[in-house]
């Protein structure tokens, strides 16, 4: 059954930034006193940003509410296998496959004896069965029921099956009794949660600043000169970027797509402006510029708004260069070790990138064609670019810009990786 209490406002701002703001959890509480605990760790949680979705076994339901579950987690809590509306709103599988990781946190020694032998007789085991996904279990149980062979055994099992298990603490126990066998602190589990995605993300230490959009330049207070750039492939890239942990600054003209999640985003209208944020945002480890920056100005915009008078020609403009912030990166004293910039070509594509990149001393040139019937680009949901290094040149198929900027942070992983790669980079500028 889902029970829908989630209309409750916890009072809590999103206020901390962690590995985990950009990602998804499904914990999984079964029963045991440790699961208030759960209920700390669910508010740890929502408070940087971490989706979390939460499925309680009937055991757990003896310990916590579906109630304070619900209104921490700001979601609908699962409870039922057998639910006809939890199955065509959000069945066991799609709960599995929706998340970035499963925690089992307390995890029973019925769960862990479950979970080590296939069984699968309400909603939590049935979907830790069905799952695709990493998942990490917080065994919290009597010392006793801790030491039995046959706990140890499924504990055996389940860790050659690749579960990670979080070792128990020693301590005092609810039963009044003294061994192993509590469960860690909801701070210690929250740790835990970080430090797997750290550990399985290569870029979690890093930083990037992403461009997106377009930019606006003004004639007058009500006119400008903008482009069509919807920041649909900027905005996708700050979104993977974010997904691998890195830690992302986002500076995009105006566009009518939501800000993606755990992303720091920055507004800003005009050329000039965007130069600034990102000089500002500086040092960073990635650039990558896929903001449609307009070329010139109005030199002087006016101050009122222009009007049409009978019988006068029409305004004339006279327009001036804005500031490159391509080559403003590529060429800043706080240069950011790889630097990638676009190129929307409507004719010559390939030729036009390659002197771009050097003309702007980026390292890698994302080229596409734009204009043409078959391709739009702007605003369309699916790309087709050829990625132009100094030495090598990929043509990519058509795809969507989600997979166009999945294939593009890949690379970037590798190159990241690779540091003799980056020090050859680095002597030959
Ligand atoms: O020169 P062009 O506008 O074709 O170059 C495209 C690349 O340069 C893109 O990566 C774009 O974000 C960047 N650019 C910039 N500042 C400008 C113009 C373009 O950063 N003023």
């Amino acid at each position: 059954m889902v029970q829908d209490f989630f209309l409750f406002d916890i009072g809590d701002d999103m206020t901390e930034t962690s590995v985990l703001s950009t990602r998804s959890i499904l914990l999984i509480i079964s029963g045991g006193i440790a699961a208030y605990k759960s209920l700390e760790l669910i508010r740890l949680f929502r408070k940087t940003g971490t989706y979390v979705r939460v499925i309680l076994t009937k055991g757990g339901e003896q310990f916590v509410t579906p109630l304070s579950v619900s209104a921490l987690s700001e979601h609908p809590v699962y409870t039922d296998l057998w639910s006809l509306k939890d199955e065509s709103e959000m069945g066991h599988i799609r709960l599995s496959r929706e998340a970035d990781l499963i925690i089992v946190a307390p995890a029973s020694a019925n769960l862990i004896a479950k979970m080590a032998n296939g069984i699968t007789d309400d909603l939590a085991s049935t979907t830790l069965l069905a799952s695709n996904k990493p998942i990490m279990i917080s065994p919290a149980m009597n010392p006793e029921m801790w030491a039995k062979p046959s706990t140890q055994r499924n504990l055996e099992i389940l860790k050659q099956d690749g579960i990670h298990i979080i070792a128990p603490n020693v301590g005092d126990m609810a039963c009044g009794e003294t061994g192993t066998g509590r469960m860690p602190e909801a701070t210690e589990l929250f740790k835990a949660a970080e430090d797997f995605f750290l550990n399985n993300q290569p870029l979690a230490a890093k930083t990037a600043i992403v461009t997106s959009g377009p930019t606006y330049e003004p004639i007058d207070p009500v006119r400008f000169i903008g482009n069509r750039s919807s920041g649909k492939q900027g905005h996708a890239i700050a979104a993977e970027l974010a997904k691998q942990g890195v830690n992302v600054t986002l500076v995009t003209g105006p566009v009518s797509i939501p800000a993606p999640h755990g992303v720091k985003t920055i507004a800003i209208e005009t050329a000039e402006d965007m130069k600034l944020a990102v000089t500002n945002a500086l040092p960073a480890d990635i650039f990558v510029g896929a903001a449609a920056v307009a070329d010139w100005r109005v030199e002087t915009p006016s101050v009122q708004k222009m009007k049409k008078r009978v019988g006068q020609t029409a305004p004339e403009l006279k327009f001036t260069e804005n500031p490159d912030i391509l080559a403003t990166v590529s060429t800043h004293p706080n240069r950011p070790s790889l630097v990638i910039g676009f190129a929307a070509e409507t004719e010559d594509v390939l030729n036009y990138a390659r002197a771009k990149l050097v003309k702007k001393g980026c390292d890698w040139i994302v080229a596409n064609q734009v204009g043409k019937d078959a391709n739009p680009v702007f605003g369309a949901d699916d790309n087709q670019v050829t990625l132009i290094t100094r030495t090598t040149t990929e043509n990519w198929p058509s795809a969507s810009k989600t997979d166009v900027a999945k294939m593009l942070v890949n690379k970037i992983v590798e190159d990241l990786k690779d540091e003799q790669q980056q020090l050859s980079r680095s002597t030959a500028k």
